[in-house]
């Protein structure tokens, strides 16, 4: 078993490490003039920064002030730095261990560089394909994101360095994002929120995106819900009378970052988030909304690039002077961005910042560590003829400038921002300088000198010819190909940002089928930010191997050389797909919002709850690959599947507690999942078995839910019984009618599998059995010959509504401190 334990909420050690650090920061605050605690509260200026954005220094008590840099993969901007893999590789490991270790590794290099706080993870969801900065993150599914999420905040504060959780909330797309309003229901924020969780108890940040959340009036979203609000109107205790708290038209056409009902309501309200919300890069708009309605920090600072003026600084003093903002206000938000500082412990021997060309090589042995993480983050999602992993092949084909170098280097362009030889990044702000970038070419070329394999190449994606010459004859084909996006403010080839459609670039598909029409060992390898349409190759008959590099970072052709030779130590730890790969775009229930308007464009989820897979099973669509997909080289057995616990349907749920969504009792073990788990292989691996839930249908939620996953190592023959567990908040929904989470009444199935597909796409689920486990029989899996999955369904909840829980004591808010 691997992975961080959990951390419930209300007495435990993260809870009294944020009472410890709000004692120090409180009596910190009370010796402060009023223009101090602004200073906490306002970056200093775009230009006047030495990291991507700053907070002054306080003489008075000893606050040297707090350098932020991005990224999420890495320090950006300097040099001495690892390139780690991107987020999205990380999700691919399905492994807890690798997210926290490279959070840890990414946390120990910005510390290393005197950097207070990093600007990452990124947690948003894939919710569109083609969304140009996914990659950044975790996938498709809100679970596996939180998973993530947090063991990369865990990781990253392991070093005591503050990590960022961006982008909060529905920022999904690039195009528009700064005059776009996300109109999201109420529902869907609660399920989808990678957020939600007590998982977020140690976060001492988020930053705040730019889009509007919805004019509700305008857009009535979901009418089977009561309340049609994204808003939920609760108020925290703590703050009665406040300006907003429940009145509906505040909430209109309301800044991210300055909206009440998700900052106060929903982020420091119900999930009694206790650390600051700073505004992503110029996305403040104002000065006493921002403040009263719960941004704490705005950055870079300054309103306009250089232009020396603030929507706080200067402006918030004024506003606190005419009494437009509260000084106690001015008084939370200081203190919020002190107790950051002070629960990492960043008072104490914290280095210099340091990121100019004298600064420090901070990349320790973090080399082996990417390359372990990029091998298991590679799934190989066809291998036909058993050709993978290679053996001793007479002669390798290298195909595509996906394989080779930039010629001007791999920082050649300015953020990443060019498609030019192995892309290990996407473009934008989310990426790091590589301190080197190995090719494929290179890796391959070496690694087969030890078994006398002639290598050779065309590296050219358009010279057709080429390639169809080199690979004739040769004993395997590798061919590479890419898609790339990023964020909003680069153009490359025709791309601004979000992806215009998911094709691979560079007329890949060509290519492929150039190499496929004359080598009948055809292996794709695909580097790239999410989804790419495989259609038009991968039932030719000579295409017999795709491998999903994703993107791996600096030790890109090392690693796949690992997958490909299966040298990899210990072996066959191999990644699952973090988003669904579907057979045509239009698959996919929603598509990147290219409209342009003068007014602000309105990006309506209509999906709801049903992106990525949930989409592709509740309308029967089957997809290429599914979510959670991907192949190993050996088979696993599923047995004695059994679940245990009770549990009772309905809820006590009180919305108005402080940090109600952390409450113990939600989160605390509901029932235990137990299967043996036995690899009936030749060869030792690595499973990931995956948990999906299906709720009653009462509850109109996504067939299939995943719900816990784990990564488990067996030798050939070697069984072992797994446990995943299940709390009460993994079994409920989000009322938005009653605005709490809520057990359905009804039968609940379980499936524990080898990838969720095998029962996704099988209609076996439709009969229920209530408080019976049944064990199906192992249904074939049309790829891989690894199949076998056990379907329970289950096991009721099924109490009357009378029979709620006991009415319970209220758990004991943390202290936040109070607002007047
Ligand atoms: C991005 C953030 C980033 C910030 C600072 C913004 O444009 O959206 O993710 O941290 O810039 O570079």
């Amino acid at each position: 078993m691997e992975g961080e334990g959990y951390h419930l909420w209300a007495g435990t050690a993260a809870s009294q490490e944020w009472d410890a650090a709000y004692t120090k920061a409180e009596a910190a605050v009370a010796n402060l003039t009023l223009k101090e605690k602004v200073v906490l509260t306002t970056g200093k200026g775009y230009f006047t920064s030495t990291c991507t954005g700053n907070i002054g220094s306080i003489d008075s008590i000893n606050f040297p002030g707090i350098c932020l840099q991005d990224s999420a993969l890495g320090v950006r901007n300097t040099q001495g730095n690892s390139a780690f893999p991107a987020g999205i590789n990380a999700a691919a490991t399905f492994n807890r261990t690798l997210m926290y270790q490279r959070g840890a590794a990414m946390g120990a290099e910005f510390r290393g560089k005197g950097i207070n706080v990093q600007l990452g993870p990124y947690m948003n969801l894939m919710r569109l394909p083609a969304s140009g900065r996914a990659w950044e993150g975790f996938g498709a599914d809100p679970y596996l994101t939180g998973e993530g999420a947090y063991q990369s905040v865990l990781g990253i504060q392991s070093q005591g360095v503050q990590a960022v959780a961006k982008h909060f909330l529905n920022n999904e797309q690039e195009r528009s994002r700064a005059f776009s309003s996300s109109n999201v229901d109420d529902r869907t924020v609660s399920a989808k929120s990678s957020l939600n969780s007590r998982r977020q108890g140690w976060l001492t940040s988020v930053q705040a995106t730019r889009t509007v959340p919805p004019p509700r009036a305008s857009n009535p979203p979901f009418i089977e819900t009561a309340s049609l609000n994204l808003h939920r109107p609760v108020v925290p205790p703590q703050h009665p009378g406040e300006r907003g708290s429940g009145d509906i038209k505040a909430m209109n056409d309301t800044y991210a970052c300055e909206n009440n009902a998700t900052l106060h309501g929903y982020l420091k309200g119900e999930l009694g988030f206790r650390g600051y919300v700073m505004s992503d890069w110029y996305a403040t708009h104002s000065t006493a909304d921002a403040a009263n309605h719960g941004l704490d920090v705005t950055m870079p600072g300054d309103v306009i690039p250089g232009g020396g003026i603030s929507w706080f600084g200067d402006s918030l003093v004024l506003a606190v002077d005419l009494g437009s903002v509260n000084e106690s206000v001015v008084d939370e938000m200081a203190t919020r961005v002190l107790a950051g500082w002070y629960l990492l412990g960043q008072d104490q021997g914290f280095p210099e910042t340091n990121i100019g060309s004298s600064g420090p090589d901070v990349q320790g042995d973090h080399a082996s560590l990417i390359r372990t993480i990029d091998a298991a983050a590679t799934v190989l999602l066809k291998n036909d003829k058993g050709m993978l992993p290679l053996k001793s092949p007479r002669s390798i084909a290298i195909i595509g400038d996906g394989a080779g170098s930039n010629p001007s280097g791999p920082n050649a362009c300015a953020d990443r921002s060019c498609d030019k030889g192995v892309l290990g990044m996407g473009w934008g702000s989310g990426t790091a300088n590589y301190p080197y970038l190995i090719a494929p070419v290179d890796a391959i070329t070496n690694r087969s000198k030890e078994t006398n394999t002639t290598v050779v190449s065309s590296l050219s994606d358009s010279d057709l010819k080429a390639a169809a010459k080199a690979a004739a004859g040769a004993s395997v084909a590798l061919v590479f190909i890419t898609a790339d996006s990023g964020e909003l403010g680069y153009i490359v080839e025709g791309t601004d940002g979000d992806r215009n459609n998911l094709n691979a670039w560079h007329n890949g598909d060509d290519l492929v089928n150039a190499v496929a029409s004359v080598n009948n060992n055809t292996i794709v390898v695909v580097n790239t930010v999410g989804p790419i349409l495989v259609e038009a190759w991968i039932d030719h008959p000579n295409v017999t191997g795709l491998v999903w590099s994703g993107l791996p970072g600096q030790e890109a052709g090392n690693a796949l050389v690992d997958v490909l030779w299966g040298d990899y130590n210990p072996r066959q730890v191999y990644g699952r797909l973090p988003y669904t790969i579907a057979k045509n775009q239009s698959d996919y229930p929603a598509q990147v919002d290219f409209d342009i308007s003068l007014s602000t464009i309105q990006i309506s989820y209509n999906e709801g709850l049903f992106i990525d897979y949930r989409h592709f099973d509740a309308a029967n669509i089957a997809p290429r690959y599914e979510f959670g997909f991907g192949l190993s080289y050996t088979t696993f057995d599923y047995s004695g599947l059994s679940v245990n616990g009770s549990l009772t349907s309905g809820s006590n749920y009180d919305a108005t507690v402080v940090g109600a969504s952390l409450d113990a009792a939600l989160h605390e073990t509901a029932a235990s999942v137990t299967f043996t788990l036995t690899n009936n292989g030749t060869v030792a691996g690595h499973e990931i078995p995956q948990l999906y839930i299906s709720m009653p249908s009462s509850s109109n939620e996504p067939p299939y839910l995943l719900k816990g996953f784990d990564s488990i190592f067996l030798s050939p023959g070697e069984s072992t019984q797994v446990t995943l567990s299940l709390s009460r908040y993994d079994l409920s929904f989000w009322n938005a009618e009653t605005q709490k989470w809520e057990v359905p009444q009804g039968s609940f199935g379980i499936t524990a599998s080898t990838y969720a597909g095998v029962f996704r796409m099988s209609s076996t689920l439709a009969t229920v059995f209530n408080l019976t486990i049944k064990t199906l029989q192992a249904i074939p899996d049309p790829v891989s010959s690894a199949v076998i999955g056990l379907v329970t369904e289950i096991w009721n909840a099924v109490q009357q509504d009378t029979v709620l829980d006991e009415p319970k004591q209220a758990p004991s808010p943390p202290p936040v401190p109070a607002r007047v």
